[in-house]
């Protein structure tokens, strides 16, 4: 397995490019399944997750091309097969986002039931119901969700989201874009990724009026065409490489980014003694306050508030500002993993049910850690950039699933952080 060897305590400076949004490109993948048209979409980050989202299309008998690195054309006009096979849903919890799609276009889909994974159980239930609702007849057989259309169709409904779920907003909303009928979805996720598939799927003829809200109103239609759209960027990695200037007490210019997609955590973050300025509306340019860190509480909430996805990364942030932070997780029951390891590292946090206490500043030294999950590798990162001597993070196939070149991008500002290649690993 990959290793990442960050030599610390380099202050990052110049500029680094923000790619597509990981979240926003996988459900526009899947869309694409809608229609037997073909849909051109740009801006793709080259992660893993989209390596294997296109590997689903392709198995289900999509044809999938791509005339540029981040350009994906994509035609599902053959698709003969319904399922998400376990060994793609295991790897890649948002291969369930094929469930909408094929159920509304073919009437039928089976997906592995995803298991639980390293943030907590994570289970799709809310979906499933929301499925029903529009007249699907859902089944568990042999480790699959089976769902099966009624004659005729899905049927247009009202559906209550209990929980607000961003994929579950996402499946249920293209499966209603061909429902016959009217669908309400309250409690919808407000997430800027649920407004840019809203925004593919109306441009391939889908009638889709207030994304972005908390009701989402869909008017389904006979059919849908091929389109073209650029993904929006990486709002998660944007945060964090304002989180890589703060922590270095560096000076980056971060370009190509949606500085309106995180407003929450830009605000935390100033209140936190870092200095970003909106250069202009995709460009910030970010360094430490003269005064230092102070330490600021945090709660993760469903957008506009301050999302799971940051938390790690704050937390390492708030083991370098002066006080004590409170960081109260509501999202994922089980997300301070790489608090341990922040620990190794010489960070002060206490853990107590749903809530870290992080008591800084600390000095943290270079040491042996291991990745977890995708936002807990970002997060080590972050600590080893800011770290004494040498930090080893075992596991980076956790960071490649969601951050494109990342090696390449920190070093371009300055960082001493390099890949090793277990070629044995690697190989087996
Ligand atoms: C998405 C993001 C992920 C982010 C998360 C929360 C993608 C591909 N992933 O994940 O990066 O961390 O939103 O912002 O976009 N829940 C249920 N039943 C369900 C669905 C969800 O109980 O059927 C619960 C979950 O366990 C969790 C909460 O609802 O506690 C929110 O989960 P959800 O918004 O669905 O997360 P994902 O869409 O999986």
């Amino acid at each position: 397995m990959d290793k990442f060897l960050i030599r610390g305590g380099k202050a990052l400076r110049g500029k680094i490019a923000i790619s597509g949004a990981k979240n926003s490109a996988l459900p526009c993948l899947a869309a694409a399944l809608l229609t037997p048209e073909t849909v051109i979409l740009h801006n793709v980050p080259y992660v893993k997750d989209l390596i294997t989202q296109r590997r689903l299309l392709e198995d289900l008998g999509a044809t999938v091309l791509t005339p540029e690195l981040r350009t994906h054309k994509i035609t599902a006009s053959n698709i003969e097969i319904f399922e998400a096979p376990y060994e793609l849903v295991k790897t890649m919890r948002a291969s369930v986002l094929a469930l909408g799609p094929l159920l509304a276009r073919f009437g039928q889909a089976k997906v592995s039931l995803p298991g639980g994974c390293a943030i907590g159980t994570r289970p799709i239930d809310l979906h499933l119901k929301a499925f029903e609702k529009l007249g699907a007849v859902v089944s568990l057989e042999a480790g699959n969700v089976v769902a099966r259309a009624p004659e005729g169709g899905l049927v247009g409904a009202e559906i209550y989201f209990e929980k607000v779920t961003v994929t579950g907003t996402e499946n249920v909303m293209m499966a209603a874009v061909l429902a016959k009928g009217k669908t309400k979805i309250f409690n919808a996720a407000r997430e800027p990724e649920i407004e840019d598939l809203a925004e593919l799927l109306n441009k391939m003829g889908a009638r889709i009026k207030g994304a972005g809200t908390e009701t989402i109103e869909i008017e389904g239609v006979e059919g849908l065409n091929g389109a073209e759209h650029t993904i929006i960027p990486d709002r998660i990695e944007t945060g964090t490489f304002i989180i890589a200037a703060a922590i270095t007490n560096g000076e980056i210019e971060i370009t190509g980014c949606r500085p309106d997609h995180l407003h929450a955590v830009i605000e935390k973050l100033r209140s936190a003694g870092v200095e970003i300025e909106e250069l202009n509306q995709s460009t910030l340019l970010v360094k430490c306050s003269k005064n230092g860190l102070v330490a600021k509480d945090v709660t993760t909430e469903p957008h506009p508030l301050f999302p799971t996805d940051m938390q790690a990364q704050y937390m390492a942030l708030m083991t370098q500002a002066e006080g004590v932070s409170i960081i109260n997780e509501t999202i994922f029951e089980n997300r301070f993993m790489h608090a341990s390891e922040l620990i190794r590292m010489g960070a002060n946090i206490q853990i107590s049910g749903n809530k870290a206490i992080v008591r800084g500043k600390t000095n943290l030294a270079g040491a042996p850690v291991q990745a977890s999950d995708l936002r807990a590798s970002a997060s080590l990162v972050l600590a080893g950039l800011c770290a004494s001597g040498e930090t080893l993070i075992d596991r980076v196939y956790h960071i490649d699933r969601g951050y494109e070149n990342i090696v390449k991008k920190l070093s371009s500002v300055g960082a001493k952080i390099e890949r090793i290649t277990d070629s044995v690993a690697t190989t087996a």
